[in-house]
């Protein structure tokens, strides 16, 4: 008999002694519900920590402006001292006491404010030299902030641009966690050392030990004369995860040797990856990756949005709701189908097999006024591991004038393009099929040894249908928050050129 473990653990029986102290949120929080409820404040004595964002002095009192990054948006919290406090400035890092007090100010963020009995500076901050001294109150867009914060990364959290975009990612990490949870996704956690370049783009940083480097002979000793690198996804070991636990995701940082400096491309980025068994055969089986592609990044819309401070985070960042991208589903086109539009209505349009550009993908995101999906794309150039689709596609004059007639194989995979971004997801479903898998390595020139484990074992071993995709995280948020740069969303970005930190 097991004894001992009951079945439901009581939270009262895990949690620490005492709660967690009040945040400024907190406080605030607090205060206005207790105004809401139509009560009066009772004004138990509080504590409080934060940065002075501001120092305003009058004859009888001193209002301070205090931020600890928990409000949202640009908000503060007024703290009004009696008698004119002079050692109190920006920058400074303080603890009030005192009283939560019905506020005097028109704006929503001063219906309640901190009556200070005492305040102790728990550290100064040198008002000569902080380089956000006189920037910290400008609107969060100003260039001065964005050309100061690029520079001094380290200084970043201190603004409440960064603040915003900190929170927003964190909400919007949370509600993915939540839906994979909910629809019973295990979340797992693959090496971020690996043994091969899953994409075979070949864009990749080599791992050595540092020891390795510095005797010259021996650079790949500690790996036993292996090659290491870091992982540019983490999809071929989800993929051995999924097929045991039937639905997995993992959120990651991947790295790429990218050298091209666009405001979309880091070197090192954050890729939220799930992998899900049991897919029905053909279309159906790549339209089921598309739903929960689709209901992921929906649901991270939603939290960026979802309750007050999320708003005032967004409403401050600059961003539109588009309330109509969270309720309509997104359309799915086939790359043929995108061609056929682009011939018909690009510039510069591609034909056929083409690659599609940044510009096209743009244009393509424009037309729908709408995620979309672009589905079903040529196999050359498609990483190995795409099932390729049964049915050719036959080339028609509209597709490509040179090459009518022709028959061409496409992979079930995607893309998803979103407004203003281009390729936000990338996706596919598996090759499932070893010989199919082979030709495809051999085609790519993917070297087969070493691969053994996925390519061979993977397959024998109960391979059942799956597929999966990978969403830049940076690019999601850079989406969701209008944010031209995907660096300047990034606490520390790396990006190819001198490191610093
Ligand atoms: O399209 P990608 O290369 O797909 C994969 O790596 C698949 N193995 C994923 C999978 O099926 N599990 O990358 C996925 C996404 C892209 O759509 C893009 O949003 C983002 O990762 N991404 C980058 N984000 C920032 N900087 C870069 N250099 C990026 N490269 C890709
Ligand atoms: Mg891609």
């Amino acid at each position: 008999m097991r004894r001992g473990v009951p079945r439901a653990l009581g939270v009262r029986a895990l949690s620490a002694p005492a709660a967690m102290p009040p945040t400024l949120a907190a406080l605030r929080c607090n205060a206005e519900r207790v105004l809401d409820e139509g009560r009066e404040l009772a004004n138990p004595p509080v504590t409080a920590h934060g940065w002075v964002v501001s120092a305003r002095r009058q004859k009888t009192r001193t209002f301070l402006e205090v931020n600890d990054g928990t409000l949202g948006g640009d908000a503060t919290l007024q703290v009004v001292l009696s008698g004119d406090v002079r050692d109190v400035a920006p920058g400074q890092a303080v603890c009030l006491r005192g009283a939560m007090k019905r506020g005097r100010g028109q704006r929503r963020s001063q219906r309640v404010e901190l009556h200070a009995d005492s305040v102790d500076v728990l550290a100064d901050s040198d008002l000569a030299t902080y380089p956000l001294a006189n920037v910290m109150q400008r609107h969060a867009h100003d260039s001065a902030i964005v050309d100061i914060v690029r520079r001094e990364s380290h200084l970043k959290a201190r603004t409440p641009r960064f603040a915003a975009m900190a929170r927003t990612r964190a909400r919007m990490e949370l509600a993915m966690a939540a839906w994979f949870a909910e629809n019973d996704f295990c979340k797992v956690a693959p090496p971020i050392i690996t043994a091969s370049d899953c994409e075979g783009g070949g864009e990749i940083f080599r791992v050595v030990a540092d020891a390795d480097v510095r005797e010259r002979d021996a650079l790949t000793t500690f790996w036993s004369g292996h090659d290491a690198y870091l992982t540019v996804s983490t999809q071929l070991h989800l993929e051995a995860f999924a097929l045991g636990l039937s639905r997995v995701w993992a959120l990651c940082p991947v790295f790429r040797a990218e050298g091209s400096a666009t405001n979309r491309h880091l070197a090192e980025f954050w890729m939220c990856e799930a992998e899900l068994c049991w897919l029905p055969p053909d279309a159906a089986g790549l339209h089921r990756v598309l739903d929960c592609t689709e209901h992921v990044v929906k649901r991270a819309l939603h939290a960026a949005w979802d309750g007050e401070r999320a708003h005032d985070d967004m409403a401050f960042l600059g961003a539109e709701p588009h309330a109509a991208w969270l309720s309509a589903p997104w359309p799915r086109v086939p790359y043929t189908e995108a061609v056929r539009l682009l011939r018909a209505h690009h510039a510069a349009p591609p034909v056929w097999g083409d690659s599609l550009r940044s510009e096209h993908e743009r244009w393509l995101a424009d037309h729908f006024a709408s995620p979309v999906f672009v589905t079903d794309y040529p196999s050359g150039g498609k990483p190995f591991y795409m099932r390729e689709n049964r049915a050719k596609t036959t080339l028609t004059p509209d597709l490509d004038p040179e090459r009518v007639g022709a028959e061409e194989a496409t992979v079930a995979c995607f893309d998803l393009l979103v407004p203003g971004v281009g390729e936000l997801v990338g996706g596919s479903v598996r090759e499932e099929r070893l010989d199919m898998l082979r030709a495809r390595m051999a085609h790519a020139g993917v070297q087969a040894a070493g691969l053994q484990w996925y390519t061979d074992d993977l397959r024998r071993y109960g391979g059942a249908p799956h597929g999966g995709f990978g969403l830049g995280m940076e690019r999601l948020l850079s989406w969701a928050t209008h944010t031209e740069h995907v660096r300047d969303l990034v606490g520390f970005p790396r990006v190819k050129g001198p490191l610093r930190y």
